[in-house]
């Protein structure tokens, strides 16, 4: 499968411009990554893969033809996890994987036994969604985006609310079902993507800001991550984002990203994190 996204303007009927001239492909097998923060254009991007939204200038193609044309190709290829997702609460579980296959037009009991068995609700099938746990309900949600074995998979902030030891868990879920086929997942919680994407996407302001492999996002954040330690009421010096603080006994130890790092700061190694939010950092951009 391959996704041709070609001098995307999305403009929202407010007027506000979501995203502005993004051109990107995606082919099959790939797990990509869409970083950005609050308002960066990452779910108006996935709407627009879905045809849920039509751009207002560009165009989509999907396997080299007008994505807008062949929307039930799509449709029998796609999985999709919206961000705010509504479920039937009164459903059990297996009778919701149901409705939602019966949707999708996937016929077979065997689809949803695969998508409950790859999510660990099995033992869940019988039990009122309403009865389910913030993150078992997640996993129902990331269930129906299973079902059917779809070759593009949509997940837009999959892991947000979960505990730790729960977004564990859906990584693994996530690194199992790559294989030879194309997922985007959009989160802010820049370790889901070092865990398990091969490619990452920074998004801010409508603009995509970096296309490439982590490793190289990491890379060209050498020599912009800092740490030293300030007092309390110091002043931030000029340029520079704390990334974070911690309370030390000399002190507070502040790890900041910067175009050109003060004199006073010891260099560290960048994390994806702080790759991030370099990119986003530079260019006066925050
Ligand atoms: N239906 C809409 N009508 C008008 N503006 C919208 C609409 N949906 C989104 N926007 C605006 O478009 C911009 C991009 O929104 P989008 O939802 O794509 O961001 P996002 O990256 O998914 O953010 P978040 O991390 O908060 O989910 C924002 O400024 C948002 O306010
Ligand atoms: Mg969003």
């Amino acid at each position: 499968m391959k996704i041709d996204i070609d001098n995307i303007t999305m403009i929202y009927p407010s007027g506000k411009k979501a995203l502005q001239d993004i051109t990107v492909n995606f082919e099959s097998p790939g797990f990509i990554g869409i970083l950005g923060p609050n308002g960066a254009g990452k779910t108006t991007l996935m709407k627009l893969l879905i045809a849920g939204l039509i751009p207002t200038k560009g165009e989509i193609l999907l396997d080299g033809k007008p994505l807008l044309s062949q929307e039930t190709q799509l449709k029998a290829q796609l999985g999709y996890l919206p961000q705010s997702f509504g479920l039937y609460d009164e459903l059990t579980v297996w009778q919701f994987l149901d409705y939602m296959a019966a949707l999708k037009g996937v016929k077979g009991r065997k689809y949803i036994d695969e998508a409950l068995e790859r999510t660990s609700l099995t033992e869940q099938k019988k039990v009122r969604i309403r009865n389910l746990s913030g993150g078992q309900r997640q996993r129902v949600g990331i269930a129906q985006a299973l079902l059917g074995n779809p070759q593009l998979i949509i997940l837009d902030e999959p892991t947000v609310g979960l505990d730790p030891e729960e977004r564990i868990k859906f990584r693994n879920i996530f690194s199992e079902m790559a294989q030879n086929k194309i997922v985007l997942l959009s989160t802010h919680i820049v370790e889901d993507v070092q865990a398990v994407c091969n490619r990452v996407l920074v998004i801010y302001g409508g603009l995509i800001l970096y296309d490439g492999s982590p490793s190289v996002l990491i890379s060209d954040a050498a020599e912009h991550v800092g740490t030293y330690i300030a007092q309390a009421g110091d002043p931030v010096s000029e340029g520079c984002r704390v990334v974070s603080k911690v309370n030390v006994s000399n002190g507070i130890r502040c790890r900041i990203v910067a175009e050109k790092l003060p004199k006073f700061a010891e260099i560290a190694e960048p994390t994806l994190e702080d790759a991030y939010l370099y990119c986003i950092h530079k260019e006066g951009r925050e």
